[in-house]
């Protein structure tokens, strides 16, 4: 393999961090499971505007090619190679009260982590039969859960086109055909293995082979963000007591994309806030104080609609849980402020 030609508008850490020495020393490895730099760097080498532009093949990705993952890690996160990953999910450690009590400027709130299974593949590197021993063995651990968290598993093999257009429409599934991870290998028997399990008001889902084996999520109306954070614990202390995770002391919960590494959560409200939204620079002004980051209003990579924004924390390792959700409830606390001021 050859260095790969990056133009020059090219912004994504993987052509700031793959300078051609470090691509000479990892351009040969390959992991226990067959990974190689090639399949690692494929999806910016090929979406010259991606952010990222790598993801892993397995948790012995990141130690093989410390090199580039590293760097990557520290200017993401602020984590450097000597620390120690912490977890903490105790509700009680949580100080969110309803930044929006009366409904105003909240439309919902979710919170969802990352997780794969212990001593698999992660989703770039997995064989097809190792993936469906994954969906079955998920389905089967989901299928013991009761109260609130019992419901059904849908497979995307089979479903009809209406059925999943509404599920995407409506935020409770991923969409089809990322042309980021296309090019990571994670959309590779599409869409054998992939499905969503979801509880009767879906405000408990887990995605099943997406960009990581299990995103378990909790979602609903509204902005009681400790309610929703409380099912999610409550969600991912029942399932690991079935499906072993994927896990170290340095790194955390592992995942695909090193953006996700650590507590692999993502806790986000969609929220209304038109006027803010006309002074960009004074949005970022407060969405960078609290470590935050906007999306559009249909996930990654779309753009908002009606001045609705999806709000979420930015770092995810070398902070806990409750930090995490703690950057967003404070943020969103100081956006609704700020909003609020405005005439
Ligand atoms: P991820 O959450 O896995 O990082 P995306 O950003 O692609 O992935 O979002 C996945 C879906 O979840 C999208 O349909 C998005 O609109 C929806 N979503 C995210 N946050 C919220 C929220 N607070 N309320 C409702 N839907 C949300
Ligand atoms: N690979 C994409 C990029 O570099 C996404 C990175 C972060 N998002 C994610 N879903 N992992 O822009």
């Amino acid at each position: 393999m050859q260095y790969p030609i990056f133009p020059k508008e090219c912004s994504s850490m993987l052509c700031k961090y793959l300078t051609p020495e470090v691509f000479d020393r990892l351009k040969d490895l390959k992991t226990a499971n067959g990974f190689t730099l090639e399949q690692a760097i494929n999806s910016g080498v090929q979406n010259i505007d991606s952010g990222i532009g790598v993801y892993a093949g397995d948790e012995e990705s990141y130690e093989l090619f410390a090199p580039l993952f590293d760097t990557i890690i520290e200017a993401y996160h602020g984590f450097g190679k000597e620390d120690k990953h912490q977890s903490n999910l105790n509700p009680n450690d949580l100080n969110a009260p309803n930044p929006d009590p009366e409904g105003n400027y909240i439309v919902s709130t979710r919170i969802r982590v990352g997780r794969n299974v212990d001593n698999m593949p992660l989703g770039t590197a997995i064989s097809k039969e190792q993936r469906d021993q994954v969906e079955s063995s998920v389905v089967e651990g989901l299928s013991r859960l009761k109260g609130e968290l019992s419901g059904r598993y849908y497979p995307l093999l089979g479903m009809d086109k209406e059925a999943q257009d509404a599920l995407i429409k409506d935020h409770f599934l991923f969409k089809e055909g990322d042309r980021f991870l296309d090019t990571a290998g994670l959309n590779r028997d599409w869409p054998a293995g992939r499905g969503i399990y979801h509880n009767n008001d879906k405000t408990f889902l887990v995605w099943v082979n997406e960009e990581d084996q299990l995103r378990i999520i909790s979602m609903q109306k509204g902005g009681d963000i400790k309610e929703v954070f409380t099912r999610l614990v409550n969600a991912i202390k029942r399932i690991e007591t079935r499906v072993p995770f994927s896990y170290n002391d340095h790194l955390g919960y592992i995942t695909s994309c090193p953006t996700n590494l650590g507590t692999a959560m993502r806790a986000s409200v969609h929220i209304a806030v038109p006027k803010l939204a006309k002074d960009m620079e004074s949005f970022k002004a407060i969405t960078d104080k609290y470590h935050l980051q906007i999306r559009g209003i249909h996930g990654e990579h779309s753009e908002s609609e009606g001045g609705i924004y999806d709000i979420s924390n930015r770092r995810r390792l070398g902070i806990t849980e409750v930090e995490a959700v703690q950057d967003m409830a404070d943020g969103v606390t100081a956006l609704i402020a700020a909003e609020k001021a405005l005439v």
